[in-house]
């Protein structure tokens, strides 16, 4: 936990920027996973770490701007929940340890909040991501679930947006921590990948190096063969010679901090030429943005510079042609690179994902349709003090080059006979953590081998 004095301080500020009425804040609850008391593991809500710090279930909070009063809500534990679960401090103790001085049962938010409404005063609440704050925001406000995140307090995003997203020194020294726990991961990872082990046994093994931190995983692990599927949990293929394995895995520390980092690693002790080619065309994007990386510059540029890289790469390689900035403005290259080149990464891995993409990347703007573009989370101008992640990758996914090539998708900018000939190389993505400074930008926790040389140095 950071000092009272730095909560103090986060929820002074917001005050003075949303300016009148009431904040409602909902932490997280245990909740069933199969039955009530086989819990999922419990992982405080972000905002609520941010502005109250406390990390324990069933705490919620309000601050009252217009009567200058923070108020902790929370129940004292039954003595069956010390027998089975063990003592805690009481939400007094938990409270002062915040900075608050008044705590209160759980049942009179209900009351404070009714009187609240009764008397015209507005209730600023963030939109709920979890059943749990639906339910409990139709039982305080009457708002049903549908109209709940329509109802959220734009004012309330927009403030926690503008103090989470400025990394302050004493949070950058957890994020370096976090990172540094996922570079062992990584590392531990390409050292001990051999043909014949499975992929369950890779994230077992990164799993372990986070667990034993004393922190968690950041997000479900990624080690699969099949890298072209972006988001793949699948953990039950054999790893065979000639393999890649693309790993996104990250840790949380103890301050629930993230990392994020992805590594792609041949399976047999080299990679072969073919993966060569690809690889050092996605190696080439992740550099160009690293090094267009400085205060000022719109991250979609960044995104668009590695968009139009990947178009080079694959012209050289006859599986595009023409100009590599007219086909990564229309979208051409998103046959290989569907994804965003990166978000934002504090308390959460995406940051504040649930308070809005186009609050939180976009500083209000309407987000793309375009496929591909629609799924970049940051695009605004990048400013000191943001935390963020290069991934560019090359994914070569079955399905969607028959669908564009049935369609003569881009047939202007793409080779469909040449792409035939790598449907089934799968996906190769390379990720890092960067903090933008005022002169540029630095690499966040300790190198993870990248380039083909390094990787295989250590095969
Ligand atoms: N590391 C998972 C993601 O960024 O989506
Ligand atoms: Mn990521």
């Amino acid at each position: 936990m950071f000092s009272p004095k730095t909560y103090i301080d986060r929820r002074r500020r917001l005050q003075k920027d949303v300016a009148s009425g009431i904040l409602l804040f909902l932490g997280n609850d245990d909740y069933g996973m199969n039955y009530a008391d086989n819990t999922y593991h419990f992982r405080q809500d972000s905002t609520f770490l941010y502005f109250f710090g406390s990390d324990y279930a069933g705490l919620s909070a309000i601050i009252d701007i217009d009567n200058d009063e923070e108020i902790i809500f929370g129940d004292e534990l039954t003595i069956d929940h010390i027998v089975w679960m063990g003592s805690q401090p009481t939400v007094r103790e938990k409270s002062l340890l915040v900075g608050v001085n008044r705590t209160e049962p759980t049942a009179r938010l209900y009351e404070i909040l009714t009187r609240a409404m009764e008397s015209g005063r507005k209730i600023h609440f963030l939109p709920p991501y979890r059943a749990e704050h639906q339910v409990k925001l139709m039982e305080l406000l009457g708002i049903t679930p549908k109209m709940q995140t329509e109802a959220a307090s734009v004012d309330f995003i927009k403030a926690v947006v503008d103090q989470r997203s400025y990394k302050t020194e004493e949070e950058i020294i957890q994020i370096e921590e976090s990172v540094a726990i996922t570079a062992d991961m990584h590392i531990e990872a390409m050292r001990m990948i051999r043909p014949g082990m499975k992929e369950a046994d890779v994230a077992a093994a990164v799993t372990q190096i986070a667990l034993a931190s004393e922190g968690n995983i950041s997000f479900p692990v990624i080690a699969t063969i099949n890298g072209q599927t972006l988001h793949n949990h699948y953990h039950g293929n054999v790893l065979k010679e000639g393999d890649m394995l693309l790993l996104d895995a990250g840790a949380e520390n103890r301050m629930h901090y993230a990392g994020d980092l992805s590594s792609t690693i041949p399976v047999s002790r080299r990679f072969t030429e073919r993966q060569k080619d690809i690889y050092r065309i996605a190696l080439a994007a992740h550099q160009n943005a690293v090094a267009a990386l400085k205060p000022g510059v719109p991250f979609k540029e960044i995104h668009l510079l590695a968009a139009r890289t990947i178009v080079d790469g694959m012209k050289n390689l006859g599986l595009m042609r023409g100009d590599a900035a007219e086909a990564a403005n229309a979208g051409a290259h998103a046959l290989f690179f569907q994804c965003g080149l990166g978000h934002m990464m504090g308390l959460d891995v995406h940051d504040m994902e649930n308070l809005g993409e186009v609050w939180v990347g976009y500083d209000g703007q309407p987000k793309s349709t375009l496929f591909g573009l629609k799924s970049l989370r940051l695009a605004r101008k990048l400013e000191p003090g943001f935390v963020l992640t290069i991934e560019p990758g090359i994914y070569f996914i079955p399905e969607l080059i028959d669908m564009w090539k049935a369609e003569k998708r881009f047939a202007e900018f793409i080779n469909y006979d040449k792409v035939e000939e790598y449907r089934n190389f799968g996906g190769l993505r390379n990720e890092e953590d960067y903090l933008i400074t005022p002169e540029g930008a630095r690499r966040l926790g300790k190198h993870v081998p990248i380039t083909i040389e390094e990787v295989e140095s250590m095969r």
